[in-house]
This record gives structure tokens, C-alpha cells and sequence, in this order.
């Protein structure tokens, strides 16, 4: 895949494009019906494949779902999960969150889910005795790299974590020892923008960096 003569090195205006590539990258929960070429597809995979994890254990572990049954549990999963998290708010803050779209299961032609296998043998165990949740950062890092080479391609990709993990794991029948870390919505966007969907709702915009300390 890579051109290994070239030693690494990109092109001038690369990172320029490449930042564009980060502000136009969506979460997008608004799909057209067809279906991505199965060729462009496996780049993005591969690409994934890439990602860093702790130890190189590469602990990512993708789920294609086809059925259209088990698609319709996923829905179902779904919308009891999304009912439940808006009891959670009360007056105006209710009404704004039933107004939201918040998965794009209706017409995505692509849908994973993601799991993180828990005890991988792979990096016999290197970084992550102290923090053993850096095998969920690794598939997730899996899960931002196949979002970016997505969105390169005109391919977008919406990240759902409101579902029942445990029912889901069921529905799909994966080992006990994977662990949910998302289930993706991917295909062609109805549109693309520069602006998160959140964001034009009035949900919540880009904070100003205050996220940012310095210790001296
Ligand atoms: C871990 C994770 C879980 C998310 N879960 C959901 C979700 O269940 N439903 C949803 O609509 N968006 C979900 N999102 C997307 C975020 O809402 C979105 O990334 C954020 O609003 C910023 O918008 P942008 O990705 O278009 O920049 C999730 C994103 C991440 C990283």
C-alpha cells in the first residue's frame, strides 16, 4: 500500500489537505440508500488496520451486519435505548433531544458494529497491565482512522453508542470476551458540511479550547 521509496515524506499542501479533510469530516446519521463500491470499501478497512494500539495488539474486531432482521434489533435496541436516555431530561431540554436524528439505522447501507477483544494474545500484554482499558482506546483509534479514510473517499460514517451493548453482543452472538465500542452507519451522505449536525440543531457547538492546561 504504501510507497516506501518516498520514505514518508508528503507533498507541500498535503497537511493543508489534510486539515480540510478534518473539518469536513461529519458524523453523519443521514444516508443515501447505495451502496459504496465493495473495492473502496476494503481500502478503508485497510486502512484501519493501521491504526496504533497498545502493545500492537490490534484489538479491533468488526462485525458486518446484512440480516435484515438483525438489522431490525439493532433499530429496536436502538430506539429503546434513545427513549431511555430522553427520560433522562425534563422541559425544554426533553423537547430539543426527541428533535434530534441520532443514528442514521434507517437507510445506512453499511452497518458495523465494533467490538474490542479483552485478552488479546497479540502484544503479549505490553502497556496495558496498568490500564487495561487502552485495548478500548486502540479499537476506538481503529474506529477515527476508518472514519478519516472514510470521508477521504466521500464515504461517511456515523458512530452510535446509544444501544444496550449486552443486547447487541447477543443479537450478533460474539464471544463474551469482546466488548461493544461502537456500531457504525456507513455509506454515501445525503450531504456534506463543514458544521457538525449537533451544532446546526443547537445542541452543542465547538467549545473554545479551554480543554487545553500547561504545567511548568
Ligand atoms: C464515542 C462516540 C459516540 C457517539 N455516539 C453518537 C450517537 O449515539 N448518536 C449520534 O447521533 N452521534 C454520536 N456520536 C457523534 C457525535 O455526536 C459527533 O461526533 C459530535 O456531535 C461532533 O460532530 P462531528 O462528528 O460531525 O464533528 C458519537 C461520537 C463518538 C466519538
Amino acid at each position: 500500500m504504501a510507497d516506501r521509496r518516498d520514505q514518508g515524506t508528503f507533498s507541500p499542501g498535503f497537511a493543508r489537505e489534510l486539515d480540510r479533510l478534518f473539518a469536513w469530516r461529519r458524523d453523519v446519521r443521514r444516508f443515501r440508500r447505495d451502496a459504496p463500491d465493495p473495492a473502496v470499501v476494503e481500502e478503508i478497512f485497510a486502512a484501519a488496520e493501521l491504526a496504533p494500539s497498545v502493545g500492537n495488539s490490534q484489538p479491533w474486531r468488526w462485525v458486518e451486519v446484512r440480516s435484515p432482521e438483525i438489522r431490525a434489533e439493532v433499530r429496536e435496541n436502538f430506539q429503546e435505548a434513545n427513549a431511555a436516555a430522553l427520560s433522562g431530561y425534563s422541559g425544554e431540554r426533553a423537547k430539543h433531544y426527541a428533535g434530534l436524528k441520532l443514528a442514521g439505522l434507517d437507510a445506512a447501507p453499511i452497518q458495523l458494529a465494533v467490538f474490542c477483544y479483552r485478552n488479546p494474545e497479540q502484544g503479549h500484554g505490553l502497556g496495558r497491565a496498568t490500564m487495561p482499558e487502552t485495548l478500548e482506546y486502540s479499537a476506538a483509534m481503529a474506529i477515527g482512522t476508518f472514519w478519516l479514510a472514510a470521508r477521504a473517499r466521500g464515504i461517511g460514517v456515523g458512530w452510535i453508542s446509544i444501544i444496550d451493548p449486552e443486547r447487541l453482543s447477543a443479537s450478533l452472538d460474539v464471544p463474551e470476551e469482546w466488548a461493544l465500542v461502537g456500531y457504525l452507519c456507513v455509506g454515501y451522505p445525503e450531504r456534506s458540511d463543514d458544521v457538525p449536525e449537533l451544532e446546526r440543531a443547537r445542541w452543542q457547538g465547538r467549545t473554545d479550547p479551554a480543554t487545553r492546561r500547561f504545567v511548568r
